[in-house]
């Protein structure tokens, strides 16, 4: 099938729409909105950390964020991304949308310097999209109530095997539940 959308970074005239977006996707869930408006602001994010999908007609179909983390690693810090949310319109799911965000993050991700891409989500929707088993790698999770296998990275160029330890949300995050998979 003709791929019928293009993935393009945020600008101020979008904010709306991408809360639309998540709130559709996230089975109207109210904070989902809030939490990508907090993480923008409170991180300061650049534009390029928020992309979104455009259909045909200049409509946006689908929204991913990625924020700021740290791995407390044995011997230092580790700064690294973690991505959350991503949403794809209900009405434009099951069409390859997700994964085209999935793949232009992470080469976000990497252009940015980040060594790890981290998130919480499907073992097998990811598993196959570039991300692995983080506690397979050594890193612990940030909370317990995280399935295991639902904790997983995506390896950038600029990782080395000795990054282990665990990975700590900032506040923001904790206040949105990113570390609570549902
Ligand atoms: C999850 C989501 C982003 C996937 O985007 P998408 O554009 O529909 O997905 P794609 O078209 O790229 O991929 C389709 C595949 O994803 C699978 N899939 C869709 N939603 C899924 C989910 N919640 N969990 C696991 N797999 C899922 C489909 O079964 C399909 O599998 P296949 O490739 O084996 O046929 C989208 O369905 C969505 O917005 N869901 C609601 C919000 C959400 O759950 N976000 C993720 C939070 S971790």
């Amino acid at each position: 099938m003709t791929k019928q959308y293009t993935i393009r970074t945020e600008t101020h005239d979008d904010y709306a729409a991408i809360d639309a977006i998540n709130f559709a996707a996230f089975d109207d869930d109210p904070d989902m909105p809030k939490m990508v408006q907090d993480l923008r602001v409170q991180f300061t994010l650049l534009p390029t950390q928020s992309l979104v999908a455009v259909g045909p007609d200049g409509t946006l179909i689908g929204h991913v964020m990625m924020s700021y983390a740290q791995v407390d690693g044995e011997k230092e810090l580790i700064d690294v991304m973690v991505l959350s949310p991503l949403a794809v319109l209900p009405d434009h799911q099951n069409q390859g949308v997700g994964t085209a965000l999935l793949s232009y993050a992470i080469k976000v991700a990497d252009d940015l310097g980040a060594p790890l891409l981290f998130l919480e989500g499907h073992h097998r929707y990811y598993g196959e999209r570039g991300f692995e088993n983080a506690m397979e790698l050594g890193f612990r999770r940030p909370s317990l109530r995280i399935p295991p296998k639902a904790f997983q990275v995506a390896k950038l160029s600029r990782y080395t095997p000795d990054m282990t330890g665990t990975l700590v949300y900032k506040d923001v995050h904790w206040r949105h539940g990113v570390g609570l998979y549902r």
